[in-house]
């Protein structure tokens, strides 16, 4: 990779206006939205209708069609079809031999736009990604960036890079980032796009789970692991973005019983990973797994398949459509959860923070709401919050409302009182919470001014009912409130 072609290969994908909103333009929504599915023709058919050059490297780069030499010259002028081929983004006849693609989103700090190099999928290859496919941002991808706490510490640890997403992102809040994979072509991949980003602080190394990183710590790890659950044996694809090698879900306690040597006093990782439930819970696997690696934890379930669903999503991920090929595999898979009583898949992700002692926290949740964007201040101020529980008497402290509180209260049509309360949140996990009279009076008068405990007795005394009884029903769902996020010390 020579520095001076990807700089000027940078400068024609700024000339070009290459980012995620110009290619919406050029194509519209809806053609945005079947590419996402996987249907390029919309786009195509727009993209060929414009002269511009943005239409010229998407048509080249993101729907993977040839473009004369000639083309790609005028559209990138100052890198021409030479430089690109020279940068193995194109061959001499202009046949694309990487995805390269505009990347947008808004973090705790601000707008990012990148540009991220990847291998072809398999819309541009016409046929099944071949075992050693280096990926490109997914839907895990931006699940996990959009996770990752902002706060600025000195070290990262991307392990397991790929494109180098993960590191681009950490590399905005840590000064300096490790980024590992076992692949030799995923670090040449995400090496080209710290460059093209203008990214000079992350060191790329080679080698398997923490065996790049022995004896040093990090105040933050970041990983989507090769978490895919896949059958041991010959005749199924083992593909290296995915499938780390080991037998069920043992890739993710792997991953989460190295975190804790390889964390600083109150560092944090965090985690995409599936887990299997059989005669076993799977959650309560997870917690025996954050149990023994003695690490403060956050665990949240996301999602929860059937085998069968979870093998039909793998396989088709792969490439392979339902036909005869389709079945033998399916039959691996089943065959490999049958032989381990597996029926159930779990995929969630995970927070897990070095306690400074013993672990102090341990929450494990279902959530299965939709969420979006950027989480990554919200989970850092539940650790926050628990934190601060764990030092403070509850009945003792004056607690607010966040602005982003409302409550909602349903009645039956011509009743006086409310059948339902609810106590919703705006931001972080947009949570709701069912309430009970005593509980909707004592969080009404939260502003500050007096403690839990002097609430709860006035509160008691208007209902008519003993005062222990009122503080003992509310203090458990005030504590999780604080927790979460609706209450504020
Ligand atoms: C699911 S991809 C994640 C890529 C990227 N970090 C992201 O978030 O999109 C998993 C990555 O782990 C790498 N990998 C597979 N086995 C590994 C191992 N034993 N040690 C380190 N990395 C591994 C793969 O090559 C792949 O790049």
């Amino acid at each position: 990779m020579e520095r001076a072609l990807v700089d000027r290969l940078a400068d024609d994908l700024s000339a070009a206006d290459f980012t995620v909103d110009g290619l919406t333009d050029l194509w519209g929504a809806d053609a945005d939205a079947a590419l996402h599915r996987g249907h390029r023709v919309p786009a195509l058919r727009a993209a060929r209708r414009s002269p511009s050059a943005r239409a010229t490297l998407a048509r080249l780069f993101v729907l993977g069609v040839p473009v004369e030499p000639a083309g790609l010259s005028a559209a990138l002028p100052r890198l021409g079809h030479e430089g690109a081929v020279q940068l193995g983004l194109v061959n001499g006849s202009g046949v694309p031999l990487l995805d390269l693609r505009p990347y947008a989103v808004v973090d705790a700090a601000g707008v990012v736009h990148w540009w991220i190099v990847s291998d072809l999928g398999e819309l541009a290859l016409g046929h099944a990604i071949p075992e050693d496919h280096v990926l490109g941002v997914g839907g895990a991808s931006s699940t996990l960036s959009g996770l990752l706490v902002p706060s600025p510490v000195d070290s990262a640890l991307d392990l397991g890079t790929g494109c180098g997403i993960q590191a681009l992102h950490l590399a905005r809040h840590a000064r300096r980032v490790v980024a590992t994979d076992i692949s030799r072509r995923a670090l040449e991949l995400a090496r080209f796009n710290a460059a093209l980003n203008g990214v000079d602080s992350i060191e790329f190394r080679l080698g398997s789970l923490f065996d790049p990183v022995e004896g040093e710590r990090f105040d933050r790890i970041a990983s989507n692991p090769p978490f895919v659950i896949t059958p041991r044996v010959q005749d199924v694809p083992a593909y290296e973005y995915r499938d780390g090698g080991m037998e069920g879900d043992a890739l993710v306690e792997t991953v989460i019983l190295g975190l804790r040597e390889h964390l600083t006093d109150g560092g944090m990782a965090q985690l995409l990973g599936n887990w299997e439930y059989g005669e076993r819970d799977g959650l309560d696997r997870v917690a025996a797994w954050v149990d023994s690696a003695g690490l403060d934890a956050w665990v949240v379930e996301r999602e929860r398949q059937s085998v069968e669903a979870y093998a039909e999503t793998w396989i088709r991920d792969g490439g392979t459509r339902p036909g005869p090929e389709f079945d033998r595999l399916s039959e691996r898979w089943l065959d490999d959860f049958a032989r381990r009583g597996v029926t159930d898949v779990g995929f969630g992700y995970l927070t897990l923070r070095r306690p400074p002692a013993e672990p102090t926290v341990r929450r494990i949740e279902r959530y299965d709401a939709p969420l979006g964007g950027a989480l990554g201040e919200h989970i850092a101020s539940v650790f926050a919050a628990h934190d601060w529980l764990n030092a403070n008497d509850l009945p003792a402290a004056r607690l607010t409302l966040a602005p982003d509180v409302t409550e909602e209260r349903h009645y039956w049509p011509g009743a006086d009182d409310p059948t339902v309360m609810l106590l919703r949140q705006g931001t972080g996990f947009a949570r709701s919470v069912p309430m009970g009279t005593a509980l909707a009076a004592v969080v009404g008068a939260c502003d500050g001014e007096l403690p839990i405990g002097v609430i709860a007795a006035a509160v008691a005394d208007l209902l008519d009912v003993d005062a222990d009884a009122v503080l003992a029903e509310v203090l458990p769902t005030i504590a999780e409130l604080v927790v979460t996020g609706f209450l504020r010390p």
